[in-house]
């Protein structure tokens, strides 16, 4: 492959991280197997709120191929790979009893990655909720803290010894502001979201410290989705919604975080649901800002919705990927300029990628050029704002394998690698060959 192929990287740390990602229901399947308990997410599924009534029963089948995708990821040569933990799998009922063939599972696949040279990130929570405690109330019951600390010193106590990297939640915005447990009942929600938002917080402060206190070497973050959010239009209206929404898509939970305070704007609502040292409770020292970025979100005011705004038209003429995303790396590259400037963490962006539906051509090849180009073109922003002085130290793609998107199933395909899901036969695709070779590239350098 020319060298032309590749975005300029002479901005990056030499010893920046190339790494891949992907969850535990998005992957694994087995989802009765070896003891698992049901999941919130299986409950949907099988409710058939997924598009095609797509469910994880299967997935990627990864419970039982592990070794051939991490085999994958030796022959990509990536240094890292973030996964989740199930929580399911290893407490079935969410807290109690541990399901020693759970916590196997992940003993296997630690150890694979170690003896092929990844080192393994693992992030506690990738939304699969064991149902039993959502029966419970979920996060909007404040005992979800406890369950959470216990479950993250089952983990760490189990795997600490081989894995340094942990990772509390992945995108506490997304799965507050979309969750499912808030019903659909418009503005009066708003209460129990921001009960939500504030029981995360807190799990988080109560994880990180079990992290500190189980792992020796520990390095701790949390991984927000951070894009921004703007108007659809030049009304004032659509301004106010949009920034209303950037307060809680962006800042709700890396602020209290990190900064120790809400955003202001948020304040008075948080107000009824803290306590007298909730917000030091919170914000506990932290090794990294995880960034998962996809593109900016444009916004409509709708007055009667959940905190007042809709999703909006696009900007007419601007570029799309095929699942309507903007593509947009000058974006990608202020928001890694905002969040150095407002949080002043080391930065590992940890989800960036491109949805499509495409399938092999005749000779069997998935030749994938929209995301290589996607790719290049974000790659090349990232390594601008590092030349910048932005402190950026690793970059992973989502994801290594097609996987079950959460509303669009097994439709839209983000993988470097297809997956055939009626065979389950894993085929790189031309964007895993340019991964490598950029990675390949880089080492030489
Ligand atoms: C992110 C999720 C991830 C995946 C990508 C496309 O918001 O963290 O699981 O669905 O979007």
């Amino acid at each position: 492959m020319a060298i032309s192929e590749f975005p300029s990287i002479a901005g990056l740390r030499p010893d920046f991280i190339w790494g891949v990602s992907t969850s535990s229901f998005q992957i694994e399947g087995a989802a009765q197997e070896d003891g698992r308990g049901p999941s919130i997410w299986d409950t949907y599924c099988h409710d058939g709120a997924v598009r095609n009534h797509d469910t994880g029963d299967v997935a990627c089948d990864h419970y039982h191929r592990y070794r051939e995708d991490v085999a994958l990821m030796k022959a990509l040569g990536v240094q890292a790979y973030r996964f989740s933990v199930a929580w399911p799998r290893v407490l079935p009922q969410g807290r109690g009893t541990a399901n020693e063939a759970g916590l196997a599972f992940y003993d296997r696949l630690i150890d694979e990655l170690l003896a092929a040279g990844i080192a393994p990130w693992l992030c506690l929570y990738h939304w699969d909720l064991p149902q039993a405690l959502e029966d419970a109330g979920g996060w909007l019951n404040r005992e979800s803290v406890t369950w959470f600390a216990d479950y993250t010193r089952l983990v760490a106590a189990r795997y600490g010894d081989r894995v340094k990297r942990f990772a509390t939640f992945n995108e506490p915005s997304i799965f507050s502001l979309f969750s499912r447990s808030l019903g659909t009942a418009g503005r009066s929600r708003e209460d129990d979201l921001h009960r939500m938002i504030h029981h995360v917080n807190l799990a988080h402060g109560a994880a990180v410290d079990v992290l500190r206190n189980t792992v020796s070497d520990v390095s701790v973050g949390c991984i927000h989705n951070y894009q921004p959010c703007l108007p659809s239009s030049s009304s004032e209206a659509d301004a106010a919604a949009a920034a209303r929404l950037n307060t809680y898509w962006n800042n709700a939970f890396p602020d209290p975080q990190c900064l120790g305070e809400y955003p202001a704007a948020m304040r008075p609502a948080l107000a009824p649901h803290i306590q007298p040292g909730d917000l030091a409770r919170i914000r506990r020292p932290l090794d990294w800002f995880g960034l998962n970025h996809y593109s900016p979100v444009y916004v409509t005011a709708k007055p009667d919705a959940m905190l007042g705004y809709d999703f909006g038209d696009k900007p007419s003429g601007i570029a799309l990927t095929p699942i309507g995303w903007p593509i947009d790396p000058a974006a990608f590259g202020e928001t890694l300029r905002t969040v150095h400037r407002r949080y002043g963490l080391p930065i590992y962006v940890l989800e960036n990628g491109y949805g499509d539906a495409l399938q092999p051509d005749q000779a069997g090849a998935v030749v994938d050029s929209g995301r290589i180009a996607f790719l290049r073109a974000y790659v090349e922003a990232m390594n601008a704002a590092a030349a910048d002085g932005v402190d950026i130290r690793g970059y992973f793609i989502w994801s290594l394998l097609d996987n079950l998107e959460w509303d669009s199933g097994y439709s839209i395909r983000f993988g470097l690698v297809y997956v055939d899901y009626a065979s389950l036969r894993r085929v790189p695709k031309a964007s895993f060959d340019w991964y490598a070779g950029l990675i390949k590239a880089v080492h030489q350098r």
